[in-house]
């Protein structure tokens, strides 16, 4: 049976990493996908023409998180071509992690516009459409680092953390509408973000894991399918936590 049949989903930057594979995976339970993407066009067109060969509907336009404006015609495009919208995921995001004695304002305020304000822009644009039909999902993606970070991550953890304060609180206010909202943390996972940390760290890293493996894409994203589906009818306000044991 398929989790998500007939669902109509967002998921912002779904072109690489976690967000490509909660495409693939909404989109291989029945889901309709439109997805965002910052710079990546060839990657998200190639994702977009992979789906589409397999059946499924799916739409993909380069839209920065942080423009509000953009942000906006999006969500209202997908509405228009998919007639409606059910669920939305906030995945985009991007670190730029160094000691605060490195980190610039510039540094600081890249990372809090795309991980905490981009969340609040998509929510805002999507939030009256699911008030009014009272119901809808929105997962947002934290990260282990927004509950217990390491050295280097004031920026990355201060966004992460806000993050799951946002889903909370958000969570509270719309519950008596029926729309759910959760967040993920994330520990270590196989990605680009994740493949420009130095051998000796990941080393130090892997050794603090329990699992002594990083996560895959495909684990996060099932947790997402989990969190979106009915499944999870009586899930709200949560963090799940997807990280090998890194937090225990
Ligand atoms: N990998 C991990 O270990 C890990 C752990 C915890 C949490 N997370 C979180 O999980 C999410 C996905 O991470 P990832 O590892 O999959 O990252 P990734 O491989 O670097 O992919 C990031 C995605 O976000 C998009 N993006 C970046 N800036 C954007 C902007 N301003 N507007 C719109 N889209 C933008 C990128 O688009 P382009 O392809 O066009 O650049 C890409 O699709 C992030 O929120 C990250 O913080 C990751």
């Amino acid at each position: 049976m398929a989790l998500l049949k007939d669902r109509v989903a967002i998921i912002t930057g779904g072109s690489r990493g976690i967000g490509r594979a909660i495409v693939s995976s909404f989109a291989k339970e029945g889901a309709l996908c439109a997805f965002t993407f910052s710079s990546s066009s060839k990657e998200a067109e190639a994702l977009s023409t992979e789906l589409k060969a397999m059946g499924s509907r799916v739409m993909c336009e380069r839209v920065d998180v942080r423009d509000y404006e953009g942000v906006k015609e999006f969500v209202e495009k997908v509405k228009e071509e998919f007639g409606g919208l059910d669920i939305l995921v906030n995945n985009a995001g991007i670190n730029k992690d160094k000691s605060i004695i490195m980190m610039t304002h510039e540094d600081w305020q890249d990372v809090i516009d795309v991980n905490l304000t981009g969340v609040f822009n998509f929510t805002k644009a999507c939030i009256v459409t699911f008030l009014k039909q009272k119901s809808g999902c929105i997962i947002n993606m934290s990260s282990v680092s927004g509950l217990s970070p390491l050295p280097g991550q004031a920026s990355y953890a201060s966004a992460k953390s806000g993050v799951i304060g946002l889903t909370k609180a958000l969570a509270r206010e719309v519950a008596p509408y029926n729309v759910r909202v959760n967040a993920i943390a994330p520990g270590f996972i196989e990605t680009d973000m994740v493949k420009s940390l130095n051998e000796n760290y990941r080393k130090k890293i892997l050794d603090l894991i329990p699992f002594k493996r990083l996560g895959t894409t495909e684990e996060v994203a099932q947790g997402c399918v989990y969190l979106a589906s009915d499944y999870a009818s009586y899930i709200t306000g949560q963090v799940l936590t997807i990280d090998g044991g890194l937090s225990i």
